[in-house]
């Protein structure tokens, strides 16, 4: 089959060659793409905010499967546009791509559905947003209600600050602050059946010891041996199925990527955010490990067939590890050079800001590339990513030096 994948960062680069491994797989169409992922598939320029564009593109290669990998085209109706003319999409309809799109939306599937989440306030007057405020108490949780591109959520005890966001917002979203370590779990969905993939865990602050503003994440690990052993099965019960249910109820399944953000808690497992698409650096870990292939498995979503699918997984553990542009995330410096890659077994290196110019490649956004190291254990994967990411060189570059550290002890303890 010839498939379409939209996007052009990390999370796209080891998507695309999750695809192009599949033999179903017979052309692997980018859009944009980047240098990484044009060493082996074809690159097309686009505006990816353009519905139109993308379908003219889909129709133009004949695409059998179109796959979406940002949350922007999802929100502006994109899969909407392709489902019209017949052509498979694995990304949800507009109208399901509100889980992400507002908060407000999904905190009310999530009541309707018995989902555990935290309860939470939505407010539009200055009144309401005090008023609430004072109801939960610090730390004080502030999300705007709409995408906001990672920047809309504040946590903080300082009042003032909870109280300038929420005015900052039209429409604000104010919860119950949940304790409990943070996991990434992600179910793929045909709008009937949901897959619960295994679960990772994201570092979103900057600096070492989850220090510094935050990003859009500086790195990942996956499989999480602190884990419960039912976190899965746990998810899927409590969270996954009955959000499909529905989704499908309410005449607008989810057919796509349904990215759970989970808080484990004393009281059990609430769900912190839903996001409708593959989440980045979660997906640089979780696809080299996943065995199943992936353009036969996200065409089955695609096309309501999922039932008899089982996700088989290596018996592996991945860690990545992002390399940020100097003054990432406020002002990253673009267009430093970035020197050649190490070749180092059991090592993938993902393609996240990057172009070519005349002198080589070099970084042109933020995070710029994600270093993901396999290995038996979380020990071995973290020494080759650290390994490969250490031999790379990007003047002014930094990256975080204990991904998945805690976690690789704690396995070694055990
Ligand atoms: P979100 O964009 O909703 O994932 O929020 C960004 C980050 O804010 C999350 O990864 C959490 O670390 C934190 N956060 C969001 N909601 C809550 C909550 N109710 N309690 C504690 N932390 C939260
Ligand atoms: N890893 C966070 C995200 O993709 O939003």
């Amino acid at each position: 089959m010839k498939i379409l994948l939209v996007g052009s960062g990390g999370r796209e680069h080891a998507l695309g060659l999750g695809l192009y491994a599949d033999p179903a797989c017979s052309s692997l169409h980018v859009a944009p793409g980047n240098p990484g992922i044009s060493e082996f598939a074809q690159c097309h320029q686009l505006d990816i905010s353009s519905n139109a564009e993308i379908v003219a593109l889909a129709l133009k290669i004949g695409a059998d499967l179109v796959v979406i990998g940002p949350e922007v085209p999802l929100v502006n109706g994109v899969a909407d546009d392709l489902r019209r003319l017949k052509i498979a999409v694995f990304g949800p309809s507009k109208a399901a791509a509100q889980l992400e799109g507002s908060k407000t939306f999904a905190k009310e599937v999530m009541s309707d559905a018995g989902v555990p989440t935290a309860h939470s306030i939505t407010c539009t007057t200055q009144e309401e947003c005090e008023k609430a405020l004072d109801t939960f108490g610090p730390p004080y949780v502030v999300k705007d209600d709409g995408l906001a591109g990672g920047k809309g959520v504040v946590v903080t005890s300082n009042r003032k600050e909870a109280f300038d966001h929420a005015l900052a917002c039209k429409r604000v979203v104010i919860e119950e602050y949940l304790v409990g370590p943070e996991v990434s779990l992600f179910g793929i969905s045909d709008g009937t059946s949901i897959l619960a993939m295994q679960p990772a865990q994201d570092f979103k602050r900057a600096s070492d010891n989850d220090v510094g503003p935050n990003t859009g994440g500086m790195g990942a690990y996956s499989p999480l041996p602190w884990a419960p052993s039912d976190i899965i099965e746990d998810t899927y019960k409590q969270v996954l199925a009955p959000m499909i249910a529905e989704m499908s109820a309410r005449g607008t399944p989810f057919i796509g990527l349904l990215y759970a953000g989970l808080a484990l808690t004393d009281h059990g497992v609430r769900v912190i955010e839903f996001n409708v698409r593959f989440g980045d650096p979660e997906t640089q870990v979780l696809i080299p490990l996943l065995k199943t292939p992936l353009a036969t498995l996200l065409y089955k979503a695609a096309t309501a067939d999922l039932a008899d699918t089982v996700l088989e997984w290596r018996d592996d553990s991945a860690v990545t590890v992002v390399l940020a542009a100097e003054g990432y995330p406020h002002a990253p410096q673009r267009g430093g050079q970035i020197s050649e890659f190490p070749t180092i077994e059991n090592v993938q290196i993902f393609h996240a800001g990057t172009t070519l110019n005349g002198k080589g490649l070099i970084a042109s956004g933020g995070r710029v590339l994600s270093v993901t190291g396999i290995g038996a254990d979380l020990t071995e994967a973290r020494d080759r990513a650290y390994r490969a990411i250490s031999q790379i060189s990007l003047p002014g570059s930094f990256y975080r030096s204990d991904i998945a550290l805690n976690a690789a002890v704690a396995e070694k303890g055990n």
